[in-house]
């Protein structure tokens, strides 16, 4: 966490994000200026004062878990390579009967459960790891959560980027009807080549947002920086399974449009960096964090030494430290770390670095509701990962290679302890049902 920024003033100070800030305060004497006397329908809902941003937001990981200490056993390499150097502990596997879909779902139900279905019109599924080539896995999540057929689904991609292209779109939306929810759901399974460097950056997760007006959680900011910029530093062709990735290079990529996009947030009358309380990047390995917040505090013109970098950003680690790479979902767990934590206080802004290989980068920033330490589900997630159970090296072998099967026809063994099930594949097409059928 920025301590500086909030040590420096009290929560009375006129300069202090509390509740609405300034940047939403702007926006909305645009909105409200001008246009009121026409006063239709459609302008009431465009010009609407409501704030926008995430009302809910719930995780899911794989059912089992491996340590690094067990990988680091494989290859050689001394455990503190992982622990210290990529700032990993472990990695969650999957099941044979998981995948994004069975995550997603189980990610969004409890959303469901909490509030209804009813103005839910949109399903936006962010995915580097898409099941399909055509159909959106969000289309098999509308049915396991028996959601409204008067919703639109559909899946985004773009790396580890799309789960923010999706919040911004669901912002949009809401904005234009503020009656409208948004169900985002950002769902991947981390795959690497076995022996590779990479492996140890795998892992998976989903984590869903319910975006709305007055949300309960965090109002999304509209200034954003943005950056994109063609380079192969991680790629997957469609007949693989596996990510290729240029390690050094995907490195530079990331600290690059970090740059490029916090410069563009800036110069576009986003937040200074020591107005931002707290920090959450995406985190393939969570020492990248510890680089990248280095680097945006040195193109900030903000001296931090080695453990106030580390301090600041060691909050936002704690969940992507046990469940490795997530790829769209791994910012949204660096969230979701700081949101269940609780130590930021009403009005603080959360500054949000997303990064996709290939490379798209988007920086913006949230503010906490009032009272948002209610709408947490920490004990749920910090459960959830508890309850894993842990596999050998041998198990997760296996796994990683049953996960390559493009049979027509499998039937998945009985595994998850999740709530639904990747049944298996019937004629090529993915059957899935909840795990109460079994
Ligand atoms: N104790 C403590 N630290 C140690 C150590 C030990 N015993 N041994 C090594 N280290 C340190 C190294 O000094 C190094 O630190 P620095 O990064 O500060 O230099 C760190 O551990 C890693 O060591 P190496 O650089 O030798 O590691 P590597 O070459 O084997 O692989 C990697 C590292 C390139 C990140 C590789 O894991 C990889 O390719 N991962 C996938 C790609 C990736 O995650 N890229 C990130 C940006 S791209 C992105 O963000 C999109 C996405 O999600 C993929």
């Amino acid at each position: 966490m920025v301590r500086r920024a909030l040590a420096a003033r009290s929560p009375d100070e006129p300069g202090r994000a509390h509740g609405r800030t300034r940047q939403v305060r702007a926006l909305n004497d645009r909105r409200t200026a001008g246009p009121q006397e026409s006063c239709g329908r459609n302008e009431e809902r465009t010009l609407s004062n409501h704030p926008v941003g995430i009302h809910d937001l719930s995780v899911a990981t794989g059912s089992h878990v491996i340590g690094l200490d067990e990988l680091a056993a494989r290859h050689g390499v001394d455990p503190g390579k992982y622990h210290v150097g990529l700032g990993q502990d472990e990695m969650s596997v999957l099941a044979p009967d998981e995948d994004i879909v069975t995550l997603a779902a189980a990610a969004a139900q409890p959303i469901v459960e909490r509030h209804g279905t009813v103005g839910l019109r949109t399903v936006l599924f962010a995915t580097e790891s898409g099941i399909d080539q055509s159909k959106a896995a969000g289309v098999f999540v509308h049915r396991l959560l028996d959601l409204p057929v008067t919703a639109r689904v559909v899946e985004l991609k773009q790396a580890c980027y799309s789960g923010t292209a999706a919040l911004q779109m669901a912002a949009a939306l809401v904005a234009r009807d503020p009656s409208e929810k948004v169900l985002v759901i950002t769902s991947d399974v981390a795959r690497y080549d076995v022996g590779s460097s990479a492996e140890a950056t795998q892992g998976a997760a989903a984590v869903a947002m319910l975006v709305t007006a007055d949300p309960a959680l965090l109002e999304i900011e509209p200034v954003t920086g943005v950056h994109t910029e063609d380079v192969m530093d991680f790629w997957r062709p469609n007949h693989r399974s596996t990510a290729l990735v240029d390690g050094k290079a995907s490195v530079e990529a990331y600290l690059r449009a970090a740059d490029g996009a916090w410069t563009d947030y800036v110069a576009r009358g986003g937040a200074a960096f020591d107005d931002v309380a707290a920090f959450a990047y995406h985190q393939p390995f969570t020492r990248m964090a510890t680089k990248a917040h280095r680097h945006l505090a040195k193109a900030a013109r903000t001296r931090l030494d080695r453990d106030e970098v580390d301090a600041q950003i060691a909050t936002s680690t704690t969940y992507n430290r046990r469940v490795g790479n997530s790829y769209t979902a791994s910012l949204y767990l660096a969230l979701a770390a700081i949101l269940d934590d609780g130590s930021l206080a009403d009005g603080d802004r959360i500054a949000m670095v997303s990064y996709g290989s290939g490379a798209v980068c988007e920086v913006f920033s949230a503010v906490l509701r009032p009272g948002y330490r209610d709408a947490t589900r920490a004990a749920e997630t910090r459960a959830l990962l508890d309850a894993r159970t842990p596999v050998t090296d041998e198990r997760y072998l296996e796994l990683h290679r049953d996960h390559d099967s493009s049979a027509p026809d499998r039937t998945n063994p009985v595994e998850t302890s999740g709530p639904f099930r990747f049944v298996g594949v019937e004629g090529h097409k993915r059957i899935y049902a909840p795990a109460s059928e079994a």
